[in-house]
């Protein structure tokens, strides 16, 4: 990788996006049967009414394949142009390899830099922020970013106040360096304190004993703790990002929230004085699909031409960690 001669200010522009379901649809109704739950409940809580789970032997990567080929279709970009891949994930095929690089092999982009970024649900954001940050400093100028995701592989599905919440799906996008305009800045926040207020403690390294104890453990999490630490973290990102570009919360276009539950994207378009209408919403469709939730509302806003050329865009998440983020980006 060349490094950037010039002193022109380079940003990542969006090229193109991408986004995978899987077809398996899993309505309110349908887990009402499997637990002790309604479709008032979860809709009136959530706004979820349904959300797409992974077929038998469908994996993380395979999502990410599917989200990353019509990301490169929509840009116009072959395998061999990509020079780095960047896979937000937290629920990875293997231990290792990467599923980047599982990724990078199955789309033939051999060669170039291939990694996967844990960050939970704010694994596309964080992802978006390093490819961002190669591409500016002259590293990379075509980089794929995935945001992929099986999570109901670690969901119990007899726990009711977890398994109603998440779904699988994949979002992608091609970004390439250009001088006009694209990502304006990111912002990427943790507090590793706060981890078991929602979390999977099952280890790799913690070692023989734990691991037993954990063994069958799945996603656990306190709901209204996070749903509290989640409204007020994203509250302040909104406002750092705005500061940061001197804008004010009118400028902007579109909110792309990460889609847990639409009461927190409804308490956030409020900090933004934003209609709902300016706020892309998927979560009745596709549940919480943690890292691939921001980029298949983003493919899904671009897609039906909600989105337009020129545009500003805010995209938000909050995830596991705790860990959240932001990207404000001229699209
Ligand atoms: N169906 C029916 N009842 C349920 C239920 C379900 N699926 N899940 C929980 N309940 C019950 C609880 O057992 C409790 O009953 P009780 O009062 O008899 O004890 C009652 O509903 C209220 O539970 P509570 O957890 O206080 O509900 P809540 O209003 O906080 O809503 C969440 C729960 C999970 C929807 C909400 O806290 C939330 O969305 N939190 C954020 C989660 C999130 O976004 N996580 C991912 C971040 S990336």
């Amino acid at each position: 990788m060349s490094e950037q001669a010039s002193n022109q200010r380079i940003y990542s522009r969006i090229a193109g996006t991408g986004s995978y379901l899987p077809e398996k649809v899993l309505t309110n109704d349908d887990l009402a049967k499997i637990v002790d739950t309604s479709d008032e409940w979860i809709t009136s809580r959530t706004g979820i009414r349904q959300r797409h789970v992974a077929a038998e032997g469908e994996t993380t990567g395979d999502l990410a394949y599917h989200a990353a080929v019509r990301a490169m279709e929509a840009a116009g970009v072959e395998a061999s142009e990509i020079d780095l891949i960047v896979l937000g994930t937290t629920t990875p095929d293997i231990v290792f390899p990467s599923t980047a690089c599982l990724l990078q092999h199955r789309l033939g982009a051999n060669g170039c830099p291939a990694f996967d970024v844990n960050a939970a649900c704010s694994g596309f954001v964080y992802a978006l922020s390093v490819a961002d940050k190669f591409i500016r400093t002259g590293s990379a100028k075509t980089v794929l970013v995935v945001g992929a995701e099986t999570l109901t592989r670690m969901v119990d599905w007899s726990e009711r106040t977890t398994c109603v919440l998440f779904g699988d799906g994949a979002g992608a996008v091609v970004l390439k360096a250009d001088t006009e305009t694209g990502i304006l800045s990111t912002h990427l926040h943790a507090d590793g304190g706060k981890k078991e207020l929602l979390w999977n403690p099952v280890g790799v390294s913690t070692g023989f004993k734990e691991n037993e104890k954990n063994a069958g453990v799945r996603i656990r999490m306190a709901g209204s703790e996070v749903f509290k630490y989640a409204v007020k973290a994203l509250d302040a990102i909104v406002d750092e990002t705005l500061e940061a570009n001197s804008l004010d919360r009118h400028d902007l276009d579109w909110l792309i929230p990460h889609q847990a539950n639409l009461r927190i994207i409804e308490a956030t378009a409020r900090r933004l004085d934003m209609p709902m209408e300016r706020v892309i919403v998927t979560v009745d469709k596709h549940g919480n699909t943690s890292s691939g939730s921001v980029p298949l509302a983003l493919d899904e806003a671009i897609r039906s031409g909600k989105v337009e050329r020129g545009q500003l865009l805010l995209l938000e998440a909050f995830g596991g960690g705790f860990t959240w983020g932001s990207a404000l980006l001229r699209y």
